[in-house]
């Protein structure tokens, strides 16, 4: 449906860290938690909630339950690092993997696994947190409605108008939530200026 870019001071400040290339892995996996745990706050802003009754220690009161049961869907491996903090908020949340890699020479994406439950009535999460040209999104969304879903919220740290372009081309209801929007794509396909390889620098990998 439409692309939300943070303004939030604090996500803006861990972006900061995660661009720097002097970031270490265990100061960027700190980093990309609080980053992802913001991103994932602003993302869920307009679920629906239920008003149930509650008794507290002292008295009984009016309060409200999420409506939604999500699904994080997690696109390994980079989206894999990301996965915990949307554990961690929320209480009904089931889990499904996509596994998509990039060829390093073409940059087009292959699927090499599909783990997802059954979709119909939830609402997708789909977690990766670099959206470059776009062809892992697509393809990711593509089988996340095959498997039932609708409504796909995507939360990315970095994308590039050229993923975005493509994602909405494809795909115009899902909704984007990102940390920035950036230049472009150099000529392999990485994001200018980015963060780099996002996956080899959460996993500490060459
Ligand atoms: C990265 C990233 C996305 C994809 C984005 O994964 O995590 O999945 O590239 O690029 P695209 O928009 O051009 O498709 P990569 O293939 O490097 O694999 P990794 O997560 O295993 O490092
Ligand atoms: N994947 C990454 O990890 N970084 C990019 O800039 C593009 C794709």
């Amino acid at each position: 449906m439409s692309l939300h870019v943070s303004r939030h001071p604090l996500v803006m400040d861990c972006l900061a860290g995660l661009r720097a290339v002097e970031t270490r892995s265990d100061e960027f996996r700190g980093l990309a938690r609080k980053v992802i745990t913001l991103l994932a706050y602003e993302a869920t802003a307009d679920l629906t909630t239920s008003p149930i009754t509650v008794r507290t220690p002292l008295a009984e009161t009016a309060a409200a339950r999420i409506d939604h049961e999500l699904v994080a869907i997690p696109v390994l491996r980079a989206g894999l690092g990301i996965l915990s903090p949307v554990l961690e908020l929320f209480s009904r949340v089931s889990v499904g993997y996509i596994g998509l890699e990039r060829d390093e020479k073409t940059a087009l994406a292959r699927i090499y696994y599909n783990k997802l439950p059954s979709l119909g009535g939830k609402t997708p999460l789909l977690l990766d947190p670099m959206l470059a040209t776009g062809g892992s999104a697509v393809q990711a969304v593509e089988l996340i409605k095959a498997a039932g879903g609708e409504g796909t919220r995507m939360i990315c740290v970095v994308a590039a108008p050229e993923g975005v372009q493509a994602l909405l081309r494809q795909h115009p209801e899902v909704d984007i939530y990102t940390a920035a929007l950036d230049e472009g794509l150099n000529d392999k396909a990485f994001i200018l200026p980015g963060l780099g390889d996002f996956g080899d620098r959460l996993f500490g990998t060459p």
